[in-house]
């Protein structure tokens, strides 16, 4: 059997909204075990990237291929289930629940059992449920969050809160995390720390990520692929050094203030 390299493969790849164009004749592929960057100017089509990835969105024309499946053919939820979790631009978190109970909804898609099973507590859902626990704890002690096990969501500051959803998506045990804009609205401190993790995750979890940011700084640090995107086409893909030399892409970035 041929081994895969390709995670994901966008084919001239199109979306439209009514009259906007958010994505036009996209093409990349995204090797395994890679640190994938997608950057690029506000409303350059980043987060709609994403979208078609985990099945928000389907193509208006091209098509997608996830682990050698098309995306058209799968729903959301089957996406997920291929490995795929991701995080969000905007954190989406149950705000009135710990950050535990946060990172157990994580885990709990690993376990299977329906309402009856569950009405009857049966020894493998006793075990199913201790599997659960045992991945949330693990995520804890990997993110350095053990201080916040049981705080409530509200009451963390905003770092802490995206360190939490990103413990979410990882207690699903991905094999392709997606991250949009995980160092939004943070300091720098918070953005190096976040940072650090990303790499750990890539590199000491062996999962191939992938990282939006409007910001190329981190990026450029720990990327090992990028792809700069603007008014919904792509400009550049190549490393992360020759991004930033390259003139179209200063030049998409001067022209946002
Ligand atoms: N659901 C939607 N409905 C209408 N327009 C959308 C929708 N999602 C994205 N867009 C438009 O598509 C373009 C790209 O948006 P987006 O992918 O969010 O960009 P980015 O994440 O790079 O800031 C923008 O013009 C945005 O307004
Ligand atoms: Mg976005």
């Amino acid at each position: 059997m041929a081994i895969l390299t390709e995670v994901i493969s966008f084919k001239d790849v199109s979306l439209n909204f009514g009259g906007v164009q958010a994505l036009k004749n996209v093409s990349f592929d995204i090797k395994e075990n890679s640190l994938f960057a997608i950057i690029g100017p506000n409303g350059a089509g980043k987060t709609s990237l994403l979208n078609c990835i985990n099945g928000i969105y389907k193509p208006t024309t091209g098509s997608i291929s996830i682990f050698e499946k098309d995306s058209k053919e799968l729903h959301p939820d089957e996406i997920a289930n291929l490995g795929i979790s991701r995080t969000f631009q905007n954190i989406e978190l149950f705000e009135n629940m710990t950050a535990l109970d946060n990172i157990l909804i994580g885990a709990h898609r690993h376990v299977n059992y329906g309402p009856i099973r569950s009405l009857f507590y049966s020894k493998k859902v006793r075990e199913e449920e201790k599997k659960a626990r045992q991945i949330s704890e693990n995520v804890i002690d990997f993110l350095e969050i053990e201080e916040y096990r049981y705080s409530f969501i509200l009451s963390l500051p905003y770092g802490i809160q995206k360190r939490i959803e990103l413990g979410r998506a990882l207690a699903m045990e991905p094999k392709v995390l997606l991250l949009d804009e995980p160092a939004a609205g943070m300091n720098n401190e918070e953005t190096e720390d976040i940072a650090r993790f990303i790499l750990d995750i890539h590199e000491e979890l062996g999962i191939t990520v992938i990282l939006i940011d409007h910001d190329m700084n981190m990026v450029m640090d720990i990327a090992t692929e990028v792809v700069v995107m603007d008014f919904g086409e792509k400009l550049f893909q190549g490393n992360p050094a020759d991004a930033a030399r390259d003139q179209k892409v200063i030049d998409a970035y001067l022209g946002v203030s």
